[in-house]
């Protein structure tokens, strides 16, 4: 058991879509101290705005990369971290326009922090891996036990960090553990560069611009909004996972992209036809997680219904085109 009430956390990626609502949770939730490590590659100041209105004297924010292992060292020595929540990454689209470096972001951020943990700098590690370790669904629901088939190197990258996580606390019998993210939706989700599926298409429909449907749109995803996540993995942290184990966080359904993009063309009040574009190279065909170990360790993870969710999301995205004039 550990707690977040008084805890001290170092969050890297902090500034980012799924980091920022986690540092929203352990503020909210009475963290003694928050420090988030970003170098801003896909993090917004604007993530950050109400935890630092809220909570700016618990919060401190270090624009810096979380890779190098100097600058982890110096932020552990003056924050004192109870725990580090890893999160950083840069997204998996990158791994198109830089194969070698989205491979190498991923394990380099993950070694530095086991290299942390091995020392002392602080006492506990949870790791964001990814679903996308996995690959094209070989059996459904997917378990944690399912082959590693990672399509990209962004991919490979995560099942690379998840190995060598796995392999330090054989040797060093460290207080680490991994859990993998099924796709997450919701508000702060980057919709510029290396956007994912729902950013995209709400930007397409904003602009007058019809959805962009590549390949059949029967390949599947599982979607868990973000905020179910981040309470899922502050239970984790909470209730202790085995170390060295990974844990599936999804909703255990599986949507369709075609299916996905009907939702939002529907809230959004689209009728018309869909742009068709070929199948993308290496998209995941099917995900669905199978939900059951975290489920036995922290309790049902909660499911926001899709079409509340992204509700939520779709309004966020028109709200703030209208405070800041974007489209
Ligand atoms: N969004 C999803 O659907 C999803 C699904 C599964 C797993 N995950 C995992 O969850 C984590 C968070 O994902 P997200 O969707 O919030 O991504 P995001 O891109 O919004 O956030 C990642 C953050 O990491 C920062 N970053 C990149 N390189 C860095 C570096 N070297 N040092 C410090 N900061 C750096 C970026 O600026 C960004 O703010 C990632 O590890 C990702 O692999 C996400």
């Amino acid at each position: 058991m550990s707690r977040i009430e008084n805890g001290r956390f170092v969050v890297t990626g902090g500034a980012g879509f799924i980091g920022s609502h986690l540092v929203d949770a352990l503020l909210a939730r009475g963290a003694a101290k928050v420090a988030v490590v970003d170098n801003f590659f896909l993090g917004k100041d604007e993530n950050l705005a109400a935890a630092v209105a809220a909570h700016g004297d618990r919060l401190t924010v270090y624009r810096d990369d979380a890779s190098d292992f100097h600058t982890m060292a110096a932020v552990c020595d003056r924050e004192k971290p109870d725990g580090v929540f890893n999160l950083a990454t840069k997204a998996l689209a990158y791994s198109f326009f830089n194969p070698a470096g989205a491979y190498d972001v991923n394990t380099a951020l993950t070694l530095t922090c086991l290299e942390l943990l091995r020392k002392g700098a602080y006492g506990r590690l949870l790791h964001l891996s990814s679903s996308e370790v996995y690959g094209s669904a070989q059996t459904v629901p997917m378990d944690e036990n399912h082959p590693l088939l990672a399509e990209t190197t962004y991919a490979a990258g995560k099942a690379g960090a998840d190995l060598a996580l796995q392999s330090y606390v054989r040797m060093f019998k460290l207080d680490a553990s991994i859990v993998r993210p099924f796709n997450n939706y919701g508000t702060r989700q980057n919709d510029q560069a290396f956007a994912a599926v729902i950013p995209i298409t709400v930007r397409r429909i904003m602009a007058g611009k019809p959805p962009l449907l590549e390949g059949d749109g029967a390949q599947t995803r599982d979607f868990i909004y973000v905020l179910d996540t981040v309470d899922a993995i502050l239970r984790v942290w909470q209730k202790g996972a085995r170390r060295g184990e990974a844990m599936n966080l999804g909703s255990g359904k599986e949507t369709s992209i075609k299916a996905l993009i009907d939702a939002i063309a529907a809230i959004m009040g689209f009728s018309g036809e869909y742009e068709r574009a070929p199948e993308r190279v290496s998209d995941v065909r099917r995900h669905c997680a199978s939900v059951a170990r975290a489920e036995g360790i922290i309790g049902t993870i909660a499911t926001t219904p899709l079409e509340v969710g992204l509700k939520t999301t779709v309004e966020w995205y028109l709200a703030r085109a209208k405070a800041g004039g974007r489209a």
